[in-house]
């Protein structure tokens, strides 16, 4: 079986992206053959400075391995180091109805926030489809926003296989995580980077544990008890805590006695050790970044190998060839 998903080198990760994308992924590397991409070409709709997008991208790469992609299980790399992927996305273009286009959620929430819609933002359902077409993959795990995208991936392979034969594209299964609870941001929000709410997956210790300590919360005094439901500090220390600190974290809460500023710096220190083995080897990727070059060399050409052998088939299938 293959597993393809993709990320977006288009800002600073932080927690959200961690719990709801790259554990997930690294989790079912254990289950197939897992292909995971870097979709610079994605983010060239959003990122329109050349070196702030090679920084992110290589940004995505050290903390993708140090939250444990493996590269020798993984194939790991590039979108824009397999142009195939371009080709692919025309042959689509060619079947896709510009209705289909024309309703997609992503699309229209980015036209209804003011930004001028280019070309590429509107054909991005498109190119994410040969992203996934391009690989034979079966399964794509993606959060609940992308389960439009991988609906219109299905029938534009549909259409392909209807005009040109069956088995011309492999159609994949969509594995959305509805179950994964969104995470929280530190105003109570989805965390995003677009809503400024964000805590960094790596950040530096201080301005990072500052963040939580300005996390807004009532003025229940110190000797009260707090509120449970409805508790920002809860649900974010949930992802970090072990089961005892967590209850006893909760059961602080019930009986007061401790203030906010208690719960925030127990918040601070477990998002910290949390993510202190992650950071350790992200630290040593960073000094070596002939390494992680290397890696995304080899994913580039193991991935190669696979698109060569389906654009090849689309090539034949379509009259190209
Ligand atoms: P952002 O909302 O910060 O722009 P992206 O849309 O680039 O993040 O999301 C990249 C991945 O991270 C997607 O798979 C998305 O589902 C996941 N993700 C982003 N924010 C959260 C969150 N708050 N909780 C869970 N998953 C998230
Ligand atoms: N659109 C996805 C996102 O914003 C990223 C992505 C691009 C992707 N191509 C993909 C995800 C192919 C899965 C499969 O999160």
């Amino acid at each position: 079986m293959r597993i393809l998903t993709g990320l977006q080198p288009s800002g600073k990760l932080h927690v959200g992206n961690y719990f709801g994308a790259m554990e997930p992924a690294v989790r079912l590397q254990e289950q197939g053959e897992a292909f995971y991409f870097i979709a610079n070409y994605h983010a060239m709709t959003t990122v329109r400075n050349a070196d702030e997008l090679r920084d992110y991208t290589r940004e995505l790469a050290v903390d993708f391995l140090a939250c444990g992609l493996d590269p020798e299980r993984s194939v790991f790399f590039r979108q824009s180091d397999v142009p195939e992927v371009n080709e692919l996305a025309w042959i689509l273009s060619s079947v896709c109805p510009v209705s289909m286009l024309e309703k997609a959620h992503s699309y229209k929430d980015k036209i209804a926030k003011g930004i001028a819609p280019n070309h590429g933002l509107f054909a991005y359902p498109v190119l994410m489809a040969a992203d996934i077409l391009l690989y034979d993959s079966n399964l794509v795990p993606v959060g609940k926003d992308q389960k439009q995208h991988l609906e219109m991936t299905r029938d534009l392979a549909g259409k392909i296989n209807e005009a040109y034969g069956e088995g011309t594209l492999v159609v994949p299964e969509p594995m959305i995580s509805e179950g994964m609870a969104v995470v929280p941001g530190l105003d109570g929000q989805k965390m995003s980077k677009s809503y400024h709410n964000t805590l960094p997956l790596f950040g530096d210790e201080k301005p990072s544990k500052k963040l939580i300590m300005r996390i807004v919360t009532d003025s229940t005094p110190v000797e009260d008890p707090k509120p449970v439901d409805g508790s920002l500090i809860l649900p974010l220390f949930r992802l970090f805590a072990s089961d005892d600190d967590y209850a006893k974290m909760v059961a602080d809460h019930k009986s007061g006695g401790c203030g906010y500023g208690d719960f925030k710096k127990r918040l601070a220190e477990a998002y910290w050790e949390y993510f202190a083995p992650m950071r350790a080897r992200r630290d040593e990727l960073i000094a070596d970044p002939g390494y992680v070059e290397q890696v995304l060399a080899t994913g580039a050409e193991k991935a190669r190998v696979e698109a060569t052998k389906v654009i090849d088939r689309v090539r034949k299938a379509v009259g190209l060839a």
